[in-house]
């Protein structure tokens, strides 16, 4: 393919020299004069890995150059990456300027160009960005809609400095957000031959999967050396620690715990963190994003609350009250404290959860509930259809399949409120169905 790159920074450079060597022809377009010289001079403007001979080599045989002619570059091109940098503004929002100017200017050279045309955003952008800002500007600047010879992609981009050339061989995923078939076809054919599953959704979906990649790659960091920090303190080596915490691909380096959905609770995960909290300030230690977590958990809480509470609605069916399915362990079960707000709101609640049997309940988790809900019994039902006769709220916390069901059948003008995000439950409830997550 024909390709131009805007941009010739670490993303610029490295894509230019990476896909020359997959054998498109490559253009790099730059603002700065002295990379597109050096790019011209077989040299790579970033230090990088690899990058310097991939550079030389593309330039000696006539598959990379660089300019500063966005007329040119457009010209000679089918496609254009867009990989200028977008920094953050003082009020932490992202800079999007550069991507702007760019995208204007090549849709200005495109009003006059009639072969079809793919554009590419590969700087990281807000949610929203490709659709919102980017779409109109480049309409109204080309002077023609989206699908008449005119497509519009964001396809992110996830190289580590560093290791930027070898994670182009070895990408974990192609995620391609596209406006029409076409974008997604050109780049399923930018990227002929490598490894890895190709994704097609929606450029939303993609430009939200890279932020969260690299807030969740700083959120792993802050924690490892949070944890780190405490265990030091504690006398411990905190990477021999961890090191073994990662072994575990089941429940820690794994998509366990990682769906949207309700609080944490139950007996250990509140009680562990309030005991990790304990040590660090027996140490002296500050560690701010674990301090967090609580207060996270709370927040969300009340965000449940408020999505039950929005419409003034009182009569509630709760559904699962075990802070998770299949046992009747009520400690700290982040839906008998949802239970608790709702009462002391004065809504009328009726529970069902198929697993708690008053009769049966004892010790400290008989204790937490009397102090909890004193009169449950009088809220409980026996069965999935008792508990919905005359709900206006249906609120799912966890339920069985047989239960959902119920809930589907019997939901009427009743709003539903999901915690858990069952699948059957969401393709099968009507308008009044709402997600805590989705
Ligand atoms: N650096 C990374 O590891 C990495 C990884 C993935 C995604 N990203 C994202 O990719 C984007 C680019 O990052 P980067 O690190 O390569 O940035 P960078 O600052 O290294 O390079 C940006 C380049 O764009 C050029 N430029 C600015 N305005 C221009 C214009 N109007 N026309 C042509 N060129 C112009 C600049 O001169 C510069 O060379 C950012 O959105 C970044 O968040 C970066």
């Amino acid at each position: 393919m024909r390709v131009s790159v805007f941009g010739l920074g670490y993303v610029g450079a490295v894509s230019c020299g990476c896909l020359a060597e997959l054998g498109h022809q490559v253009i790099g377009v730059d603002t700065n004069p002295g990379k597109v010289a050096m790019i011209n001079a077989g040299e790579s403007p970033v230090v990088e890995d690899q990058i310097g001979e991939l550079i030389a080599s593309a330039v000696r045989r006539g598959a990379l150059r660089a300019t500063a002619d966005v007329e040119a570059a457009v010209r000679g091109s089918e496609v254009s990456l867009i990989s200028v940098a977008t920094p953050s503004k003082p009020n932490y929002a992202p800079d999007l300027a550069a991507v702007e100017a760019v995208v204007r200017a090549i849709g200005g050279v495109l009003r006059t160009k009639q072969e079809p045309h793919v554009i590419v955003l590969r700087s990281t952008v807000p949610p929203g960005t490709t659709e919102q800002l980017i779409r109109p500007i480049l309409e109204e600047s080309a002077g023609r809609a989206l699908g008449d010879r005119l497509s519009l992609v964001f396809n992110p981009e996830f190289l580590r400095e560093g290791s930027s050339v070898r994670d182009f061989h070895e990408p974990p995923q192609t995620i391609i957000g596209s406006l029409d078939e076409a974008g997604y076809v050109a780049i399923e054919r930018l990227y002929a031959g490598l490894p890895g599953p190709v994704v097609r959704t929606s450029c939303r979906v993609a430009e939200s999967v890279k932020y969260l990649c690299n807030v969740f790659h700083a959120m792993k960091i802050v924690f490892a050396n949070e944890a780190g920090s405490v265990l030091k303190a504690c006398g411990l080596d905190g990477g021999e620690v961890m090191r073994i915490f990662c072994q575990d691909t089941q429940l820690n380096i794994s998509p366990a715990y990682l769906r949207p959905g309700f609080a944490f609770g139950g007996s250990c995960l509140p009680k562990e963190v309030k005991g990790f909290l304990t040590l660090a300030r027996e140490h002296d230690v500050a560690i701010p994003a674990m301090g967090g977590l609580l207060e996270s958990n709370e927040a969300h809480i009340r965000r449940a609350y408020d999505l039950i509470a929005r419409d003034g609605r009182r009569k509630v069916a709760l559904f699962g009250l075990a802070f998770k399915p299949g046992t009747d362990d009520m400690r700290d079960s982040p839906l008998v404290l949802l239970a608790e707000r709702l009462l002391g709101k004065g809504f009328e609640l009726a529970i069902f959860d198929r697993f708690v049997k008053l009769s049966r309940l004892m010790g400290k988790n008989k204790d937490f509930i009397d102090r909890e809900i004193p009169h449950l019994d009088r809220l409980l039902r026996d069965t999935p259809e008792g508990a919905l006769v005359g709900a206006e709220v249906i609120v799912v916390g966890h339920a069985d399949e047989q239960a959902r069901s119920a809930i589907v059948a019997r939901a009427g003008d009743a709003r539903i409120v999901d915690l858990s995000g069952y699948a059957d439950l969401r393709n099968a409830a009507g308008p009044g169905y709402e997600g805590i997550c989705w």
